[in-house]
């Protein structure tokens, strides 16, 4: 895939963050996960990701099948969208995904599910994790296939503050923002990048990688890119 091994670039991800000296408690995989859209595809996925036994928590992104996904990636080690609750935080995961486009929406009975794990959730902290951008990235190509109901979206965050961060996929590239108060947070692909800043399709020189989200407490949060070479 654009001239990396994928299955080779994840395998070496996930090595160097299961080696770390501070275990990951989890994995929040936000979506492209199989290319092709394979169920072998998923499975070799599962294989791979099931092995640490720690929970993995993922969404789907354009590049990848909703309904294969779900049915390979709903049972325990594995949860596909929903809530993840680890007090004093609630991760919340959306399905941002249309068929037969590269941009995202979210549909109104999937807001509806945002509102209500925000309401049932109003003391602690909350990480709202996707799979497309719900702001600008300043990259002209790429913010045409952004999240395009991003305004609903922020509606609801705004009213909510308990809302820490707002995590995203899809964009192959690191940022990490602060908007109102909350943090916004995109990662890098643990396959090729895209340039920062590019109007057109531009592959970034930078390897493979992966970010790191220390959910704190007191609700504030440690976040580093790992670029695995
Ligand atoms: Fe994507």
């Amino acid at each position: 895939m654009r001239g990396v091994n994928t299955d080779a670039s994840l395998v070496a991800s996930l090595e160097h963050a299961l080696t770390d000296p501070h275990r990951p408690d989890l994995i929040l995989a936000t979506g492209d996960l199989v290319q092709d859209e394979t169920r072998q595809g998923y499975e070799r996925f599962r294989d791979l990701l099931g092995k640490p036994g720690i929970p993995v928590h993922c969404l789907p992104g354009n590049h990848d099948s909703t309904d294969v996904m779900q049915s390979v990636l709903s049972d325990a080690p594995f949860r596909f969208c929903g809530i993840g609750d680890y007090p004093p935080w609630r991760l919340i995961l959306l399905n941002t995904r249309i068929a037969g486009s590269d941009g995202g929406f979210i549909a109104a009975e999937e807001l509806d599910r945002l509102q209500q794990a925000l309401t049932t959730h109003r003391e602690g902290h909350v990480l709202v994790a996707l799979h497309h951008q719900p702001l600008a990235m300043g990259s002209r190509w790429l913010d045409t296939v952004g999240l395009h109901n991003a305004d609903e979206f922020l509606a609801i965050i705004d009213r909510h503050p308990q809302v820490r961060a707002i995590v995203w996929g899809h964009v192959h590239q690191a940022s990490d923002r602060l908007r109102k108060g909350v943090r916004l947070i995109s990662t890098p692909s643990t396959c090729a990048q895209f340039l920062p800043e590019a109007d057109t399709f531009t592959l970034d020189t930078r390897p493979p990688g992966y970010r790191w989200l220390d959910l704190h407490p007191d609700g504030t949060i440690d976040s580093s890119v790992v670029w695995v070479e």
